[in-house]
């Protein structure tokens, strides 16, 4: 039973309860036409302290196509934060307005004292570089919809492993399913949290550190890449000397399958050369549209509505 619940990160929920929120997600994707009025009368709060393109837009989108409506904002200098407020006492009081919350912050652990705080349920939408995990399910469903499995599979993660929460979600969700295994492909400063790897060995899920992506390339069927986080860097100089560590071309990806896939959660900065758009292989604008869906069930569930 998902009503009424947070989701902070993406082990929050188990994995049968994952497979529901992406079910309902398949049929909002196939069948909209069947839930425009499903959130009527429900108000979505879109909090956002730090700036988005796609999780904002998705988040808003989703509960309009339900039939709800938004408040929030994307500019915390235009809300009581410059006063002092505390964000404990934002969740309750904008928890007193809305039916749910989204909120994205730069501070990790910034949702889940907010949901100890709120009356209505909240959604983590990235917090600092720690979880993502709306990303995630939009992840999830996008390689199910892809390659139509979400076990059995070899998953290359590229870049910033460090700093990158889509990835630290990503990892720690994929490792409940059957047969995984992580090539985790980074320099040396942008390596992968001992907590996320410490994690895995307790499970027995195998995982491989490398530096070279060309190695990992022919051996992988879902290649994530992700963008060094320049937000979450105090050595500007160190940042300018990382950002460019892999780049992704079409003539890399010719050692690849034919049948996997290129993801990345996007904002993309170098590290997908733009003659990739074109490749079969390339997922990351279907990851774009299938936010959307997925917040729709995410919504439905928390909400009770489905
Ligand atoms: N993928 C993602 O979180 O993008 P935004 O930062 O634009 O929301």
């Amino acid at each position: 039973m998902l009503k009424g619940r947070n989701l902070i990160a993406p082990n929050d929920f188990t994995v049968e309860e994952l497979l529901e929120v992406l079910e309902l997600a398949g049929d909002v994707f196939r069948n909209p036409q069947n839930y425009l009025d499903v959130c009527k009368g429900k108000l979505l709060a879109s909090l956002f302290y730090e700036p988005s393109t796609r999780t904002k837009n998705s988040f808003d989108s989703a509960m309009l196509r339900l039939g709800g409506q938004v408040i929030g904002f994307s500019d915390p200098q235009t809300t009581s934060t410059t006063k002092g407020e505390s964000l404990a006492d934002s969740a309750k009081v904008v928890s007193q307005y809305a039916d749910v919350i989204a909120v994205r912050h730069p501070k990790e652990g910034a949702a889940y004292l907010m949901s100890k705080y709120a009356d209505c349920p909240v959604i983590n939408a990235g917090d600092g570089g720690h979880q993502h995990p709306t990303q995630t399910l939009t992840d999830l469903l996008t390689i199910q919809q892809r390659l139509g499995r979400l076990n059995d599979l070899v998953i290359g993660v590229c870049g910033d492993l460090l700093f990158g929460r889509t990835i630290h979600s990503l990892v720690s969700c994929m490792s409940r399913f059957e047969n995984i295994r992580f090539l985790f492909i980074s320099p040396e400063e942008l390596k992968m949290p001992e907590y996320i790897k410490d994690d895995l060995t307790r499970k027995g899920v195998p995982f491989t550190e490398m530096r070279d992506l060309a190695q990992a390339i022919p051996q992988v069927d879902v290649l994530y890449m992700s963008r060094v986080q320049q937000e979450r860097f105090v050595d500007v100089d160190e940042y300018l000397r990382l950002r460019d560590c892999y780049i992704l071309d079409r003539a890399k990806l010719e050692a690849a399958k034919e049948n996997m896939i290129v993801m990345h959660p996007l904002p993309r900065v170098n590290e997908i050369a733009v003659d990739v758009d074109a490749d079969p292989r390339a997922a990351y604008f279907d990851q774009v549209k299938f936010g959307m869906y997925v917040r729709m069930a995410l919504i439905m569930k928390l909400l009770g509505l489905r």
